[in-house]
């Protein structure tokens, strides 16, 4: 490549591709790390449930931006897969409601069933 003031030639022999790339967006990559175990564990009790061995409740807990959420949400997808469905709520230090986080869930499976097909 050479550089002729303003004007760039490019030399098809020297050419590098994505050289001069860039994103004019920052975004960081939505991949979860040394998460396989609990993923795991998780995809291991929603298989226990659904094959009728009992209801499984899974707390996840940590400090705050420890991943609860992130993980909750890598498990959506295989879920579905499996033919269930996620549902989630938040625990809030703050909150005056008691099990706050139980109610947001099922508000969450409330709506899910309202919106879905009647099969007709
Ligand atoms: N194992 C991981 N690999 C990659 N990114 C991660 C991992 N764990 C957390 N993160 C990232 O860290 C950020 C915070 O994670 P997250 O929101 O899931 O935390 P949290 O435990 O739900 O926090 P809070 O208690 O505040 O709700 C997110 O951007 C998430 O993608
Ligand atoms: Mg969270």
């Amino acid at each position: 490549m050479h550089k002729r003031g303003d004007n760039v030639l490019l030399d098809q022999d020297v050419f590098a591709l994505g050289r001069r790339d860039f994103s004019e967006r920052f975004s960081v990559s939505k991949a979860l790390y040394g998460r396989s175990d609990e993923i795991r564990k998780l995809l291991e009790l929603f298989d226990l449930a659904r094959g009728g061995e009992g209801i499984n409740v899974a707390v996840v807990t940590g400090a705050s931006g420890l991943g609860k959420s992130a993980l909750v949400n890598e498990i959506r997808r295989p879920v579905q897969m499996r033919g269930g469905i996620v549902v989630s709520g938040k625990f809030q230090p703050n909150s005056n409601t008691p099990y706050s986080a139980l109610i947001e869930a099922m508000h969450q499976l409330v709506r899910y069933i309202l919106t879905e097909s009647d099969g007709m």
